[in-house]
């Protein structure tokens, strides 16, 4: 859980977010302690022509609550801004997500977008990606691809923790040297359904909350 200092950092970088979002746009809408504070500031906005997708059900509950309304990803073919917070930022924009466990939507969403926004706080910064790497497996033959990734490194089980889509999410504890090839080697795997590696090309924008509560934007991509 974060503290105080870390959650106004995730505060002030959704706040910084929210502003980016203009009426009419798509807005693919992540998951996560910070997207839970973009929420009311994109309410707070007082937009009333969005279309919003959610990467989870406790975004989309959440978002509804508040007034923003959520609609299905499958009527929407693509998005106009993706914001989402993470867990890893590397100096070289490779990022690692799914904490929460929604990666797979989540790299759906921003791989929609024109413009994919990350908001962490300073925490996130890190000199080099580590594990772990969370991955969403499918249940089908998931001892065989168990057995497959444990060629690669360990995987450790997240107990009961399950994807938005009913599949399994685990963490890859084992070293990740180039996080492109390990990218590869794990989407290669066909009981991956994806792993929470983000290419620097997929990323537009990262806003960082400072401590002093400002926000440092980093182009990216
Ligand atoms: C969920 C994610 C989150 O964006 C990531 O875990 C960061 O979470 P938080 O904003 O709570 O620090 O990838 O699958």
């Amino acid at each position: 859980v974060a503290g105080p200092n870390l959650d106004r950092e995730k505060k002030v970088a959704a706040e910084a977010a929210a502003d980016l979002v203009q009426d009419g746009m798509r807005v693919g809408l992540g998951t996560g302690s910070t997207v839970a504070h973009l929420l009311p500031a994109l309410a707070a906005r007082g937009l009333t022509d969005l279309r919003c997708v959610a990467t989870s059900v406790a975004t989309e509950d959440h978002a509804r609550e508040l007034g923003v309304a959520v609609e299905d990803f499958d009527k929407l073919d693509r998005l106009d801004i993706a914001i989402d917070g993470a867990d890893q930022i590397a100096p070289d924009r490779w990022l690692v997500k799914g904490g929460g466990g929604a990666h797979t939507r989540e790299k759906v969403a921003a791989a929609a977008a024109d413009r994919f926004v990350v908001i962490v706080s300073s925490d996130k910064l890190v000199e080099r990606i580590g594990p772990p790497v969370p991955l969403e497996l499918l249940r089908f033959g998931l001892r065989a691809t168990l057995r497959r990734l444990d060629e690669l490194g360990p995987v450790a089980p997240r107990p009961d923790a399950v994807s938005p889509d009913g599949n399994v999410i685990v963490d890859y504890r084992g070293p990740v040297g180039d996080p492109a090839a390990l990218a590869a080697a794990l989407a290669a795997e066909p009981g991956v359904v994806s792993h929470g590696l983000f290419p620097p090309e997929m990323v537009s924008e990262i806003l960082v909350g400072n401590p002093d509560g400002s926000v440092r934007r980093v182009a990216a991509g």
